[in-house]
């Protein structure tokens, strides 16, 4: 056999090589590379290793970092001079979703909260964008019909355009393609919509729009655990669900609630966000966990599913949506970006990882706890 360039393939160190790079553990989901199946192609061929990988997440911001690990992986392989290697993405097709798919969305990921408050849309405006930099086609809908904030935290006024066909041009912001009732009804006028009203609003926001292409889809669905959340939950296709908690006690119980609701619905929860988690102070840069520590963390452990990430309270954060330019668009380079590009590639990654169905996370969600009808325990 013979490579790209003439050169013969060495059979026996490619198999050296693909043994090697399989064992390659993935920081995102967890999963060896192997498992995972991320590597296309490793071929040694005289002094040179060819290797292709293809992720089923946006790593924009890890593959110089995964790209090093690869390199020095491959030297190991006796001989290996020079390591060539390029890294690729293409999303997964959420298998398990219910209901009629949705044009143009490869993936809808709901972001929920048990109450409001805790910073739902914050997390959905900066995972939304996130996602987009680490090199994803990504959509944001604001389902929250009464309490509307995407085109105030964007920065968008523009009215959508509507088609011949009744449907929508979705509002671009910052390279996110966006729809909110909030771009369509004044904030007085959905106030008074009842629970089925709001939900057909809802529904039309979701299949009127004309989604271009998206890997992801960001639903920032209403707060709370009602009846509307809950036929929501029912009715649109959601490949995983996010949940966004703040450590307080009373926002865990929530949060516990809108867990039991999307495993009633037979969503699987791809993990928690875990948000104002400790405030760090300008002048003096301590961190001060100001609504307790470990919430996000104990909730995760309970439920089997991952923390995939920890935001702090910080005024920037606030700032920056109020002025319609959020944190990951305004400071790219700063820790909190980071911080949200970290939590998006590990969201993303575990839901590959569930739509591919390799771990126990498939199926119904359900799980039964330690010590459960074990009444001595
Ligand atoms: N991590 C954070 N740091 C500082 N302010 C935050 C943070 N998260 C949210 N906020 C602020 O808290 C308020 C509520 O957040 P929001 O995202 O609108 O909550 P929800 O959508 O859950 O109701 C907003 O003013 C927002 O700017
Ligand atoms: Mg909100």
């Amino acid at each position: 056999m013979f490579g790209l360039l003439g050169k013969k393939i060495d059979t026996a160190k490619s198999t050296l090589l693909r043994t090697a790079l399989g064992g390659l553990i993935d920081p995102h989901n967890h999963q060896s590379f192997a498992v995972a199946g991320f590597i296309e192609r490793a071929e040694v061929l005289g002094d040179t290793a060819e290797i292709d990988v293809v992720l089923d997440y946006p790593a924009a911001g890890y593959d110089v970092e995964l790209t090093a690990h690869i390199e020095q992986t491959a030297r190991t392989i006796d001989g290996v001079k020079t390591v060539k290697t390029t890294i690729a993405f293409v999303s997964p097709i959420g298998s398990r979703q219910q209901g009629k798919p949705v044009p143009g969305v490869r993936n809808i990921i709901a972001v929920a909260s048990g109450k409001g408050g805790v910073g739902k849309s914050t997390t959905s405006v900066n995972l939304a964008l996130a996602l987009a930099a680490e090199g994803a086609r990504v959509g944001l809908l604001d389902a929250d019909i009464y309490g509307p904030s995407q085109p105030l935290m964007l920065g968008t006024k523009a009215t959508p355009t509507v088609r011949d066909d009744r449907s929508m041009q979705p509002i671009m912001a910052y390279g996110l393609q966006t729809m909110s009732i909030g771009y369509l009804v004044d904030d007085k006028q959905a106030m008074v919509w009842r629970g089925p009203m709001a939900t057909s609003a809802l529904m039309q926001l979701l299949n009127d729009t004309r989604w271009d292409d998206l890997d992801y889809l960001i639903v920032d669905m209403p707060p709370g655990t009602g009846d509307i959340q809950l036929t929501l939950a029912q009715k649109v296709p959601v490949a995983g669900s996010v949940i966004v908690t703040t450590p307080q006690d009373i926002a865990l119980l929530d949060a516990r609630k809108a867990i039991s609701m999307f495993e009633k619905v037979n969503v699987p929860v791809i993990g928690i966000v875990e948000n104002m988690a400790m405030h760090i102070c300008s002048n003096c840069g301590q961190v001060e966990p100001i609504f307790g520590t470990g919430g996000g963390q104990k909730l995760a452990h309970e439920y089997f599913v991952e923390l995939l990430g920890s935001l702090p309270l910080d005024l920037a954060i606030r700032r920056d949506l109020d002025e319609g330019k959020p944190t990951v668009v305004r400071s790219p380079d700063s820790p909190i970006t980071q911080s949200y590009r970290e939590t998006a590639r590990k969201m993303a990654a575990i839901l590959g990882r569930m739509v591919r169905g390799s771990d126990d996370l498939d199926g119904p969600n359900i799980i039964v706890e330690e010590g459960d009808g074990d009444a001595g325990d």
